[in-house]
């Protein structure tokens, strides 16, 4: 196989596939084709983790939190190397949609205020946008789209106006392998001087995704996908210049100091968007995955994933009844599609029974995006570098009817 050099120093044509597997106890039970669910862990995260549970077991759990203070604050660092930020941008909190809520409700919105959206936006956050829309007289609007399906920078650049409040758009949608253009939205807010909001929930781990490069003012993600951290971990990056101009919705005696009896102060760095109490063993196991991520290098693990998914895509179009909805001029690891005359949810579960795991995505969750193009569910399969390609062959004779379970 040829080999070359990523921006980031390693190999991307050559993936140690054997050692990915080695390293990821799930393999050995499992066709695991849910990361844009949630990864398998390799072993080092789910080590990190289970230690740090028996720590707080035999320490009680502050002291063991207090004997794992450098593990727990090399979080911030590993995350920030991940982002191109500084550590002091990074809250790291329970999930993508609480690191996104917490930047998005800090925002203020007064009655004809325009939040710019993409079609590909995800359900939480449209909630959100209309329920703010609902409480302030804020308005908003969907940016149409580019022929490749994708947001239209153009059609961007041609809305904004002085009203524009925000531009909050998700980078991989959660139903489909598009890649939105993310730094190309950033160069035109930032020339505009519009906050931009990025949801980069599924991006973040299957590709380099850095602050520096996109120019977005805050971002969030999970660490459960892509990333392959444990559950119920996520982040919200906020940019150094606006991190004080922003109020978090809520505010504990982590976020903020209670200086006098009528006063608090809240913190100057991007921890006021976190509360106090959390999970030590997850944050740790988080630490681990984004440094074991960084250690494959993101440009490879962009490299295999995408050569995964483009291969499944090739032999899923030449099956028969199949169609494949991915769109993007840029696509990824996310593969949908739908199989005429069984339901998304049919076919993941037949595959369920005989041990591939994959997962649906439906209307509920993208209703902008199903409703303009017609669809209501779609099966998902979203391959990492730890899968192979004779786990596809094995997905797709199931899906063609070639071989039995
Ligand atoms: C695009 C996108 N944004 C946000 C989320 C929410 O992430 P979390 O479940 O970590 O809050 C998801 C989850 O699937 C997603 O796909």
């Amino acid at each position: 196989m040829v080999t070359s050099t990523g921006a980031d120093g390693t190999m991307i044509g050559h993936f140690d596939v054997e050692r990915a597997r080695r390293e990821t106890p799930g393999v050995q039970s499992v066709i695991h084709l849910n990361n844009a669910g949630s990864a398998l862990p390799p072993a080092p995260v789910l080590g990190a983790v289970i230690d740090h549970l028996r720590l707080e077991a035999a320490l009680g759990g502050y002291e063991a939190a207090d004997t794992a203070r450098e593990a727990v604050e090399h979080t911030y660092d590993a995350v920030a190397a991940l982002l191109g930020c500084r550590p002091d941008e990074i809250a790291v909190v329970e999930n993508a949609t609480r690191a996104w809520d917490m930047a998005f409700y800090a925002m203020r919105f007064q009655p004809g205020d325009r939040i710019l959206t993409a079609r590909a936006e995800y359900a939480s956050n449209v909630i959100a946008f209309l329920q703010v829309a609902r409480r302030t007289g804020a308005v908003v609007e969907v940016i149409p789209d580019d022929e490749f399906g994708q947001v239209s920078v153009d059609a961007l650049e041609r809305m904004l106006d002085e009203r524009v409040r925000l531009v909050a758009i998700t980078h991989v949608p959660t139903q489909g392998g598009l890649v939105n253009p993310a730094a190309a939205i950033g160069s035109v807010t930032r020339a505009a001087g519009v906050p931009y909001l990025l949801d980069a929930c599924q991006s973040v781990g299957q590709f380099p995704v850095r602050v520096d490069e996109i120019g977005c003012d805050m971002l969030s993600a999970t660490g459960r996908k892509f990333l392959r951290g444990p559950r119920a971990t996520g982040f919200l990056y906020v940019r150094r210049e606006i991190i004080e101009q922003l109020e978090p919705p809520f505010l504990d005696l982590h976020a903020a100091e209670w200086t006098a009896p009528d006063r608090y102060e809240i913190r100057p760095d991007a921890r006021r968007f976190e509360n106090w109490e959390t999970n030590y063993a997850t944050k740790i196991g988080l630490s681990v995955a984004v440094d074991y991520a960084l250690g494959w290098g993101l440009e490879a693990i962009q490299h295999r994933t995408t050569t995964l998914a483009e291969s499944l895509r090739e032999r899923l179009v030449g099956i028969s009844g199949v169609t494949v909805h991915d769109q993007g001029a840029q696509r990824c690891a996310i593969v949908t599609f739908t199989k005429e005359g069984f339901s998304a949810t049919d076919v993941s579960t037949r595959l369920r029974e005989v041990g591939i795991n994959t997962s649906v995505t439906s209307v509920e969750s993208a209703r902008f995006d199903f409703e303009a193009r017609g669809l209501t569910e779609m099966v998902r399969v979203s391959p990492h570098y730890y899968n192979t390609h004779g786990e596809l062959d094995r997905l797709c004779a199931l899906i063609e009817g070639r071989s039995r379970p």
